[in-house]
C-alpha cells in the first residue's frame, strides 16, 4: 500500500517539490545550542523556514526542534502546503536526549551490548516523545588513532565490538516497530572509513587498501544495516582520492548493488557542497550532480539540491529516474516512521515533558555510568575507599556543573548533571574539595591550596583529564596527554606521599606519564552523563565492583598512534625478554600498550584455568567449542569480561597477532567459578583475501581466553580441517 501511495504522490510532484523532499535544513528555531550554531547562510528566521516548508522546499529540519516547534511547523505544512507531505524531524541523539548516558565509547567499555540497546531505547523514548523521528546515530566508525576527536562517538578500535554495538544501538533506537511514538529511525554514520583519517586529523583524507576497508571499517555498517538501520550518512573524508559524497562505488555499487541496502542515504552537513573544496566539483551545480549520481539521496544543510536539481534534470544531466528513486526512498522512510498515517504521531508537548528525565531513566543513566568505568590500576587495593576516609577531592573536574555529559548533547545540559563532589557526598563520603588547577592553565595559588588539602587528608582523589570540548568533531590533538597544568598539579600532589586515586575524564585514550601513570589507583570515567558523580561514587566507595574494559588501547606515547591490538606481527617482531636490536620497536617505549584493549581490573581476583578446545579440530562446515574456567579468588562479587582471541598461524595474507572473536560478561561471587563457553565456526575465522573476498585456509589457530588483548590468560590451539 505504501509503495502505491508513494508512486501516486511522486506522479503529482513538480521537480521543485522533488528537490524539496531531498533537502534537509538545520532548524531555525531559536534558543537551542544547535540553532545558535547554524551558519548565517542558513539562519532564516523560523517564520521564513515555515514558509519554505509550506512552499515544498524542505523535507524536514534537524536539531533545535522540540514538540512545540514541530507542532507549529507540521501544522502549517499539513494545512497550507500543496501536497501535504509531512516534514521529518531529525536530531543528533547520540547518547541521550535530556537524560544523558555515557559517551558511546565509554558505554562500549561496559562490553554489555544489551546495556547500549537499553540506553538507546531510553533515548528514543525521550526524543521521539519530543517530536524527533530520526536520529543521526549510531556512529559506527572504527577508530584506531586516538588523536582523532571523534573516537568518543563510536565503540572503539575493535571490529567485533564495533559490529555488536552498532547492531545493539540500532535496535535500541528503532525498537520493534518504527511506527511507535517511542521509536526513531537510526542512521549509521559516517560511511565510510571516517575513523581512518590520516594522522587523526578530522576531515582529512583516507588512503586505505580495499582489504582494510572491507575487513575493518565496513563491517559495523553492515551490522547496523542487518539490524534494520534504514538510513546511512555519507562521510566527510575522501577514500583513495574519491570523496564519499561523490563515491559511486561506495554508495551505489557496494551499498545498493552488493549489500542490497534498500534505505536512504543522507549527506553529512554540507558534505555535497564540500566537493568543491575537495577539488572534484567546479561549482555548486556540479557538486549536486556528483552527489546525487553517486547515491546521496538527501542533502543536509546545503541548498544545492533545491537550487540545482530541477535544472540538472531539465538539461538531461541527471536522469529523472535518479531523482525519482531518491525521492521514493525519502518518502518510504517517512512512511516507515508512520508520518503519512499521523504526521503528529510523535508531536505532543505534554508527552515531551512527561517523558523527560524520569526516575527509571536516571537510574539507567547511573547504571550505565558505573558499568562504563574502567579501573586501570589498583595497587595495594587502595580502592574502594571506606566512607570514613578523609578525602581531599582535588582537580578542575572535582565539582561544578561542567564537563560532565560530554560532546554531542544537543538537548542535554551539564547543569542537570551530578558532579563528582555531589556524588561522593550523596554516598556519605567525607570530602574536602579544592579545584587546585585550571583545565589547561594553572590557577595562581591553586596548587598550594591543593597540596595543603592533600596533606590534611587520608587519601587524595584527583579529578583530571580532558574537558568536554577537547574531544568530538574537529577536536584532533597532536598530544593525547593530560593537559600540562593538570599534570603539574598531579606531580605536586604525588610529592605529598598521600595515597592517590586518579579519576580521569576523557573522550579518547590518553598517554599517561609521570605521577598520573604512577598513581596507585586510576579510574577511567570518560564523560558519564547526567548521573556522572553518583556513578563514580558507586565505584569509589565500592557499592559496585568496576567491570568496564578498555574498548581501545591506551598507548605509552602519542607517537605510537595509530595503535591497535590486532596489528600485524611484522617480519621482525620483538620477542619477550631483553630488548633486541633491529626489531620493530621504538627507541623510547615498547611496541605494546601499558593499558591494552580489553583491560580493566575489578575488586575481586579473577583466575583463568582449564582451557579446552573440544576435539582440537574445527571441521570445515562444523563448529568447535572452546571453554575455560574462571574463578573469583577474591573477597568481593565481580563481573568479569571473558574474551576469546584467535591467531591464524599461517595464511596467505599476514594475519593479525590476535583478533577478538567473542566475549562474555559473567557475574562471580567470591570464591565462585564458571565455565565459559564459546562456539566458533569457519566464517568467524575468515579474512579478506587477495581477491578482496572473504576467505580462510585450513591450518592451525592459536586461541586465548584472556582478560585482555595482551594477557596470556589460558591458551591452546585447534586445527581447521577441510
Ligand atoms: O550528524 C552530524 C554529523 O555527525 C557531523 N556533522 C553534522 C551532522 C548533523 O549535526
Amino acid at each position: 500500500a505504501d509503495s502505491r501511495f508513494i508512486d501516486d504522490l511522486l506522479a503529482r510532484m513538480t521537480l521543485e517539490e522533488k528537490a524539496g523532499q531531498l533537502t534537509l535544513m538545520p532548524s531555525a528555531w531559536g534558543g537551542s545550542l544547535a540553532a545558535q550554531l547554524n551558519p548565517p547562510g542558513n539562519g532564516q528566521n523560523f517564520d521564513a523556514q515555515i514558509a519554505d516548508a509550506v512552499a515544498g522546499k524542505l523535507t524536514g529540519v534537524f536539531n533545535g526542534n522540540g514538540a512545540v516547534m514541530a507542532q507549529r511547523m507540521q501544522a502549517a505544512v499539513m494545512k497550507h502546503s500543496r501536497l501535504k507531505i509531512p516534514l521529518i524531524f531529525a536530531a543528533d541523539i547520540i547518547h541521550g536526549h535530556r537524560t544523558i548516558f555515557p559517551i558511546p565509547v565509554g558505554e562500549a567499555a561496559s562490553f554489555e551490548p544489551t546495556l547500549a540497546e537499553r540506553t538507546a531505547r531510553a533515548a528514543a523514548f525521550e526524543a521521539a516523545g519530543a517530536g524527533i523521528d530520526w536520529t543521526f546515530a549510531p556512529m559506527v566508525d572504527i577508530a584506531r588513532d586516538q588523536r582523532w576527536g571523534r573516537v568518543m562517538e563510536g565503540a572503539g578500535e575493535d571490529v567485533l565490538t564495533g559490529e555488536i554495538f552498532a547492531a545493539a544501538r540500532t535496535r535500541g533506537f528503532q525498537g520493534t516497530d518504527l511506527k511507535r511514538d517511542d521509536a526513531m529511525l537510526a542512521c549509521a554514520k559516517h560511511f565510510a572509513a571516517y575513523g581512518a583519517v590520516e594522522a587523526g586529523l578530522d576531515y582529512n583524507s583516507v588512503d586505505i587498501s580495499m582489504r582494510t576497508l572491507r575487513e575493518v571499517y565496513l563491517p559495523p555498517f553492515r551490522a547496523a544495516i542487518d539490524a534494520g538501520a534504514e538510513t546511512i550518512m555519507a562521510s566527510f573524508n575522501d577514500i583513495n582520492g574519491v570523496p564519499s559524497h561523490a563515491n559511486h562505488w561506495l554508495l551505489t555499487d557496494l551499498l545498493r548493488d552488493e549489500w542490497k541496502f534498500p534505505g536512504m542515504v543522507v549527506s553529512d552537513y554540507t558534505g555535497d557542497e564540500e566537493l568543491i573544496a575537495h577539488g572534484v566539483a567546479k561549482d555548486g551545480k556540479d557538486a549536486a550532480r556528483l552527489a546525487i549520481m553517486a547515491g546521496v539521496d538527501m542533502s543536509m544543510a546545503s541548498d544545492l539540491y533545491m537550487l540545482h536539481m530541477p535544472d540538472l534534470v531539465r538539461e538531461g544531466t541527471v536522469p529523472q529516474s535518479v531523482v525519482d528513486a531518491s525521492v521514493r526512498r525519502v518518502l518510504a522512510v517517512k512512511a516507515m516512521v508512520g508520518l503519512f498515517d499521523d504526521p503528529f504521531r510523535r508531536i505532543d508537548p505534554e508527552r515531551e515533558r512527561k517523558r523527560s528525565m524520569l526516575p527509571a531513566t536516571l537510574a539507567l543513566a547511573r547504571e550505565s555510568g558505573r558499568k562504563s568505568i574502567v579501573m586501570l590500576k589498583n595497587d595495594g587495593d587502595l580502592l574502594p575507599l571506606p566512607k570514613s576516609a578523609k578525602v581531599a577531592l582535588i582537580g578542575p573536574f572535582a565539582s561544578g556543573q561542567h564537563d560532565l555529559i560530554g560532546g554531542w548533547c544537543v538537548y542535554g545540559s551539564d547543569k542537570q548533571a551530578v558532579d563528582l563532589a555531589t556524588g561522593m557526598r550523596n554516598a556519605g563520603g567525607n570530602i574536602t574539595v579544592v579545584e587546585g588547577s585550571g583545565i589547561t592553565d594553572a590557577i595562581e595559588g591553586g596548587v598550594d591550596a591543593a597540596v595543603a588539602a592533600a596533606k590534611a587528608a587520608d587519601v587524595v582523589v584527583l579529578s583530571i583529564g580532558e574537558s568536554e570540548n577537547m574531544s568530538g568533531e574537529a577536536q584532533s590533538r597532536t598530544r593525547i596527554i593530560v593537559p600540562e597544568a593538570q599534570q603539574a598539579l598531579a606531580e605536586a600532589i604525588a610529592k605529598t606521599g598521600k595515597p592517590l586515586v586518579v579519576v580521569l575524564r576523557s573522550g579518547r585514550a590518553l598517554a599517561l606519564h609521570g605521577a598520573v601513570r604512577d598513581a596507585p589507583a586510576i579510574l577511567v570515567t570518560w564523560f558519564l552523563g547526567t548521573e556522572s558523580g553518583n556513578a563514580i561514587a558507586d565505584i569509589v566507595y565500592g557499592a559496585q565492583s568496576p567491570a568496564g574494559r578498555l574498548p581501545m588501547s591506551w598507548p605509552y606515547r602519542t607517537g605510537q598512534e595509530p595503535y591497535y591490538y590486532d596489528h600485524k606481527s611484522t617480519g621482525r617482531p620483538q620477542p619477550p625478554g631483553p630488548r633486541l636490536p633491529y626489531k620493530a620497536q621504538y627507541r623510547e617505549v615498547p611496541n605494546s600498550a601499558p593499558f591494552p584493549f580489553g583491560h580493566g581490573l575489578t575488586y575481586g581476583k579473577p583466575e583463568y584455568s582449564d582451557i579446552s578446545v573440544g576435539s582440537g579440530t574445527l571441521p570445515w562446515n562444523g563448529t568447535i567449542e572452546i571453554s575455560a574456567k574462571i574463578t573469583n579468588a577474591g573477597k568481593r562479587a565481580i563481573e568479569e569480561v571473558v574474551q576469546l582471541y584467535v591467531h591464524d598461524k599461517v595464511a596467505t595474507i599476514t594475519p593479525p597477532v590476535r583478533e577478538l572473536k567473542g566475549f562474555h560478561k559473567i557475574a562471580l561471587e567470591p570464591g565462585g567459578s564458571k565455565t565459559v563457553k564459546f562456539t566458533l565456526t569457519r566464517a568467524q575465522l575468515e579474512y579478506i583475501g587477495l581477491d578482496n573476498k572473504p576467505t580462510v585456509e585450513p591450518g592451525e589457530f592459536i586461541v586465548w581466553i584472556a582478560p585482555s588483548a595482551q594477557d596470556e590468560g589460558v591458551t591452546s590451539s585447534f586445527v581447521l580441517s577441510q
